[in-house]
């Protein structure tokens, strides 16, 4: 499943890696020198009793979450998402989305009939000065897009309803109704915390002019996800996003959300966005945070919140690498303890180049791993360094593999089902070589025995998934209007 495209097994691309990642060890002749390394990267490498105490830590703020009295003060909100069923695979019609939750932003056109899905999309930069602009801007900028992409595909004269998947924490109100409670992933756009989006958006639209567009949905990545994978899938359960940032969701029992202020009729569920990102942001996890956990946290925008969220995810994880390396090379460790300017920046060492030292298969050559330094401008490297920054990236990359398999493990106990899917998506888990495989070992040895599950790779589930759910938001509102109707008197 998911990003297996080698013929080896999983397990054995771990043994593969394992050997690559260890065999550092035994070429570096120099003890003393051996002995330093290890004593710096040590803070990344934690036993299982570390995993089992999240799985701990998770399940008390899911609860806490859960429960009517004790949500004012929990740090995950496990917000109730109004999504009450998947698709059964009926849906039917032209829908808009739009995807909002990192620097790109995209309108799409959907076409579902039954299992059959056709999307036209366009991304849109958003740029840095709108990401920390006002809300005003933002959603005028948006609405800008959605019209240039409506004048482009010829529907700017179509009334169209739409499904908008916005990866942020949102305190939902009903299905077209969310607040956002805090910013994350390097968003602060003034005037937006506390408002309904759906409402700033519907005002941008009107603001522009010329375009009949309705918003019956407003749905998170992690429920996209969940959404277009249940479409083929009924043991399809959690949704999980391991991207610029991380969260996931999960299909709860109406008689475990405290919170739950609606009708209890069939089906007696709920998809529940956890919001996990925020765990640790009351201290829960200072057991395992490291100096350099604490030093991203210290530069973000958001400082002292999302903790979990900044030892996962893609925002995060090539500045906690970055953070290793330099002080490495401050200890002379490194690169002869001869830097370069573009290393010593903040965030200049991205994600992508963990997967890809990561994916230097063939050892004699380390091929992406030079590549990367030279990008970097690090001239002074032996084949040495490439071995020890293959290592550094392996141990960060491996605990955030390690730390999203106990959230998820932490879900799969909860819920109890014997099967289940989870629908997994996200630029990190995608181009990983190794995040699939490392998370299907560690789920394994924490999830209670019986549990059997699949992590399946989820496509295109904040476009699809969002017009899913505006399609069925829209056939029962159809289905009220004709209620309505047939209740109604006959006038003549
Ligand atoms: C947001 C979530 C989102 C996740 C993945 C987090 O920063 O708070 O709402 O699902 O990123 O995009």
């Amino acid at each position: 499943m998911g990003l297996c495209t080698s013929s080896l097994s999983g397990s054995d691309r771990l043994q593969d890696k394992f050997y690559q990642t260890k065999k550092w060890k035994y070429t570096i002749k120099d003890r003393t020198k051996l002995k330093q390394v290890e004593n710096i990267v040590k803070p990344f490498i934690l036993d299982d009793a570390v995993y089992k105490r999240v799985c701990d830590v998770m399940l008390d703020n899911f609860n806490k979450g859960l429960g009517k009295e004790t949500n004012a003060e929990a740090r995950v909100k496990m917000f109730p998402t109004y999504v009450r069923s998947v698709p059964d695979g009926t849906e039917e019609g032209d829908f808009l989305a739009l995807d909002l939750g990192g620097t790109n932003f995209r309108v799409l056109l959907i076409s579902l009939k039954g299992q059959e899905v056709n999307m036209e999309s366009k991304i849109f930069l958003i740029p840095q000065h709108i990401m920390l602009g006002t809300g005003i801007q933002l959603f005028d900028h948006i609405a800008d897009c959605i019209y240039k992409f409506m004048k482009e595909q010829k529907i700017e004269k179509k009334t169209l309803p739409l499904g908008f998947t916005f990866s942020f924490p949102c305190k939902q109100l009903g299905l077209a109704k969310a607040k956002l409670t805090t910013w994350t992933k390097g968003f602060k756009c003034e005037g937006v915390e506390g408002n309904d989006i759906v409402q700033l958006l519907h005002e941008a639209i009107k603001r522009k002019g010329d375009m009949e567009v309705e918003c019956l949905a407003v749905i998170n990545d992690t429920v996209g996800a969940l959404m277009s994978c249940a479409h083929s899938d009924r043991q399809c359960a959690i949704g999980l996003i391991l991207g610029t940032g991380t969260n996931a969701c999960y299909i709860e029992k109406l008689e475990n959300v405290g919170l739950w202020d609606s009708d209890y009729n069939d089906p007696k569920e709920v998809i529940i966005n956890t919001e996990w990102g925020a765990m640790g942001d009351d201290g829960g996890l200072d057991f395992l945070i490291t100096e350099y956990d604490k030093h991203v946290d210290k530069h973000s925008i958001n400082g002292g919140k999302q903790i979990y969220e900044k030892m996962i995810s893609g925002m995060y994880m090539g500045e906690i690498v970055r953070l290793v390396l330099e002080k490495l090379r401050r200890n002379g460790l490194l690169f002869g303890g001869v830097g370069s300017e573009e290393l010593s920046k903040r965030g200049r060492f991205y994600t992508k180049y963990v997967s890809e030292i990561e994916s230097d298969v063939d050892e004699s050559d380390f091929k992406s791993t030079k590549q990367v330094f030279e990008e970097l401008e690090l001239t002074n490297y032996t084949d040495e360094d490439c071995r020890i920054a293959l290592y550094v990236c392996s141990l960060v990359s491996t605990r955030a593999a390690y730390l999203a398999s106990a959230g998820i493990a932490t879900l799969l106990n909860k819920m109890g089902r014997k099967d289940v899917s989870v629908a997994v998506d996200g630029s990190l888990y995608r181009f990983h070589p190794h995040f699939h495989d490392l998370m299907v070992e560690k789920i394994e040895k924490l999830v209670t025995p019986g549990i059997r599950f699949k992590l399946m790779l989820s496509h295109d589930g904040s476009g699809k998934g969002a017009a899913l759910v505006a399609a069925v938001a829209n056939r029962l509102r159809d289905e009220e209007a004709k209620k309505e109707k047939d209740c109604k008197p006959n006038e003549d």
